[in-house]
Parts: C-alpha cells; sequence; structure tokens
C-alpha cells in the first residue's frame, strides 16, 4: 500500500473537494464551507489560562494570524509570571486580565480560549457560552460528571460552539486509520489495547521560597482538581477507541493505586482498566509513571491486521512470505532418510499437540506520513475557527469530547468504587 502523505493543503483540498474522507469526519467539513473561508471579517479571540498548553496555543494562533485573518486580542492569567509572558507573546498588543470575567465583558471578542486547570473548565466555559462566545477547551472537559453535562446542557441551549481539545481527530495518521478500518483492511477489530507509561514524578518545581504554590502548580496531582493520568493522559486515547470504534463502551471495571510516588500526591500513579463495547469489544487501558520500556500506543487490533497509531505503523497478520533460503544439508538428509524409510519402525509422526503462538514477523508500514510543519493541534484550532465564522457548531465535535470525559470519569469511578460501572441514565445525551 502507497504512505500517503498529508500537507494542511492536502487537507483543504480534501475539504473542498468533500472527498470520502471528509464526509466521514464532519468537523474538517467546516473548513470546506464558503463562509468558514471567508477570511474578509477578522476574527477576535480571548485566551483563558495562558500556562504550558495555553502558551502553545497562543503560539498556534499567532501562526495562522495572518494565513486566516484572526487576532488574539485579550489574554488572561491570575498567576503573575504567565500574564506577563503572554502579553509578551502577543507583542504587548492584546488587553490583559487577571479575572476572566472582565475578559468575557469585551463585547467584540468572538471566541474563547480556555487551557486553565481542569477544575476551571466548566464554570470559565458556561460563563462564556452564556455571554454569546464560542468556546475550545482543552480537554478533559470537567472534573466531575455534573459539571460535563452542565456544560453539554449550555453549548446545545445557547446554539454556541463548543470544542474540546483533542487533537488526534485532526492527525493525518489517525484519519486514515479510520479509512482503513472503514474499507476493512484489518478487518474485524476485536480488541483495542492503550497505554500512556511514564518514568517521573510528574512534578513541577515551585518557584523559589513559594511552597505554597504547590497546589496551583502541580495541580494535576489533587483530586479536587484532576483525576490525574486518567483526564490528562487518557482521555485522549478513550476518544480514539471511540472514534475508531464509532461507538462509545457500556462498561467499565479497573484498579487504581498509588504504589510508587508516595510524595503526598492523592491521584493514582498506576491504573488498569477494561472498557467495553456493546459488540464485545475490549478495550485494555493502563498508565503508569514508574516504568517507560512501552512509552504510549494505541493498538487496533483486527483479524487481518494491526495499526499502531503513535509510532504510525500497520500490520498485516498474513503478511506476504518471504523467499525461503535453501534447507541446510542436515535437514536434507533427514528428508530423505524420512523419504527412503530409515525410520519405518519408529513411532508414527503426528501434529504436535502444542505449538508456540509465535508473534507475527514483519516491520510494518506506515499509515501516512504529515508532512514536516503539519501539526494536528494547529489544525484543530483552525477547524474550530472555522466553525465560528460559520456561526453554528460543527455536528460531531463536541459529542467527540463529551464521551471521550464521560467515559474517562467513568473509569475513574470504577477504579474508586472497585465497581463496574455503566452509563447513567442523566448523561445520555438527546
Ligand atoms: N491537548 C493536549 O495535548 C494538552 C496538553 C497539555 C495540557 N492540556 C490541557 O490544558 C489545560 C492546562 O494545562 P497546562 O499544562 O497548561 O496547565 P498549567 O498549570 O501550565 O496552566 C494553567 C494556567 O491557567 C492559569 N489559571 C488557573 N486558574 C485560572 C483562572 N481562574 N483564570 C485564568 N487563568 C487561570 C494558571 O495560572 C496557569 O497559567 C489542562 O486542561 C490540560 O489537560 C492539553
Amino acid at each position: 500500500m502507497k504512505t500517503i502523505k498529508i500537507s494542511r493543503r492536502d487537507f483543504m483540498e480534501k475539504a473542498l473537494a468533500g472527498s470520502a474522507l471528509l464526509m466521514a469526519y464532519p468537523w474538517l467539513n467546516a473548513m470546506a464551507d464558503k463562509s468558514s473561508t471567508d477570511y474578509s471579517q477578522k476574527v477576535k479571540i480571548g485566551i483563558i489560562g495562558v500556562g504550558s498548553r495555553g502558551s502553545l496555543l497562543l503560539h498556534y494562533l499567532n501562526e495562522l494570524s495572518e494565513m486566516i485573518n484572526i487576532e488574539v486580542v485579550a489574554v488572561c492569567d491570575n498567576y503573575e509570571p504567565h500574564y506577563q509572558r503572554a502579553i509578551k507573546k502577543t507583542a504587548n498588543k492584546a488587553k490583559a486580565f487577571y479575572d476572566y470575567r472582565k475578559l468575557l465583558d469585551l463585547n467584540d471578542i468572538d471566541a474563547v480560549v480556555i487551557a486553565t486547570p481542569l477544575h476551571q473548565h466548566a464554570h470559565i466555559t458556561i460563563d462564556a457560552l452564556n455571554v454569546g462566545k464560542h468556546v475550545f477547551c482543552e480537554k478533559s472537559m470537567a472534573r466531575t460528571l455534573e459539571d460535563v453535562k452542565q456544560m453539554a446542557d449550555t453549548h446545545y441551549n445557547t446554539g454556541k460552539v463548543l470544542q474540546i481539545g483533542h487533537q488526534r481527530m485532526f492527525d493525518p495518521r489517525y484519519l486514515t486509520a479510520i479509512e482503513l478500518i472503514n474499507a476493512g483492511e484489518i478487518g474485524l477489530i476485536t480488541q483495542i489495547r492503550a497505554y500512556w507509561h511514564r518514568n517521573n514524578d510528574w512534578r513541577r518545581p515551585l518557584p523559589e521560597g513559594r511552597p505554597e504554590l504547590e497546589r496551583q502548580i502541580n495541580w494535576r496531582l489533587y483530586k479536587e482538581y484532576s483525576c490525574g493520568l486518567m483526564t490528562e493522559l487518557a482521555s485522549h486515547q478513550i476518544q480514539v477507541a471511540n472514534w475508531l470504534k464509532n461507538a462509545t463502551p457500556v462498561s467499565v471495571m479497573g484498579a487504581g493505586s498509588i504504589n510508587y510516588w508516595k510524595d503526598g500526591r492523592e491521584v493514582y500513579d498506576n491504573v488498569a482498566l477494561i472498557y467495553s463495547y456493546e459488540d464485545g469489544t475490549q478495550f485494555i487501558y493502563d498508565s503508569m509513571t514508574s516504568n517507560r520500556h512501552y512509552g504510549l500506543e494505541e493498538q487496533i487490533m483486527g483479524d487481518k491486521g494491526t495499526l499502531e497509531l503513535e509510532v504510525n505503523k500497520r500490520y498485516f497478520e498474513n503478511p506476504p512470505p518471504k523467499p525461503e533460503p535453501p534447507p541446510p544439508a542436515a535437514i536434507v538428509q533427514l528428508m530423505k532418510d524420512i523419504e527412503g524409510g530409515i525410520f519405518s519402525d519408529a513411532i508414527p509422526l503426528t501434529n504436535s499437540s502444542w505449538i508456540p503462538e509465535l508473534k507475527v514477523e514483519g516491520n510494518g508500514i506506515a499509515i501516512a506520513e504529515r508532512e514536516q510543519g503539519f501539526d494536528e493541534s494547529s489544525m484543530q484550532l483552525e477547524a474550530f475557527i472555522a466553525s465560528v465564522r460559520k456561526g453554528v457548531p460543527t455536528k460531531g465535535v463536541f459529542e467527540q469530547g463529551y464521551w471521550a470525559t464521560v467515559w474517562t470519569l467513568l473509569g475513574q469511578q470504577a477504579m474508586d468504587d472497585h465497581q463496574i460501572v455503566t452509563l447513567p441514565n442523566e448523561l445520555k445525551l438527546i
């Protein structure tokens, strides 16, 4: 199979041509809509939370500014060093605020990007939607299921765009993987395995002499603000599993522990879960922070082949046979002896009752190549702006984020309560 190389221009061309790929992934169609590619009106954006991720999003928005006529006109952060850094990153042009409500008061802002710690996502998103702003909110959606549902209700009631930051939805490798799956190229998927392994304490250093900033800076490690590995890492891979299956799980079970970093953190440093889908597919997930040998991966296993999405590899269950080397002389002699009846008195040979299940050999082939400079995080912002220009949500985009967070938080619940958890009625979307 030819490896597909995808650039931003290919993406746009595919979008404008309405290719089969785009028909299947409606969020890309937003970019094909005439109103989304009419760049005559400037889209004005505010960013709330300009820490590590927010800074990167600001950088991407700056990069896109001329090409798609957008401008970051306001920034907000309640931590002085990040507040100052953000102002500099806009070349001192943006208005700056410590309180996000002041930013939301600006009438000329069309959209806001939210990259605060998780527990702040819900109320800021809800306030923004309620004053008529379109919202791009980083994953995961929220810290609690109640907040997630309230965000969803506000999104549907206001009709404003709400996109959650799952950039893999815009990654050519993943989009091509979906095409391969839909075309039956890896056969029937019965298992998905995914993991995210690290070997570090996941702590951020505190500024000299400021121990009181621990919870503010290391918010990921405390239950009040985060579900640790689940909301910070697993949610991406749960989104991928749901997306590839075109379904959401029916149940989840799991176990979690703090078994290595006994440093005062409250979130698990070691989790293992099984999500089950209605068709019997099992999605086996684990994440840890004391071994990085296996790194990060999503393995999609069908009866005809396997996809490894992070390393961008496709493997075949029955690879074309390699040319056989000639048998060694001793084997040739043994075969001649058998044919000549030398062993005629011996016990007849039968099939072995146990054959070792050997790994299918082969190095695999690339699923798709991203052209140098292509970045799915930037592409997802471009798609968000396209929806903003259109003025209405692009069908199916928000729901990817919703189901990813719902099943992330239900997985956390399964581990905390030592129970198999199913979807509560109140979280169903009409
Ligand atoms: N999509 C991805 O790949 C990806 C990667 C990293 C982080 N994230 C997400 O981005 C979000 C932020 O993560 P981070 O690593 O940048 O965290 P961070 O701690 O580096 O940044 C958060 C920023 O928000 C600010 N903040 C906190 N409360 C605020 C408030 N009420 N108003 C304004 N600013 C406030 C903090 O001062 C800080 O600057 C998280 O939800 C995280 O999951 C996503």
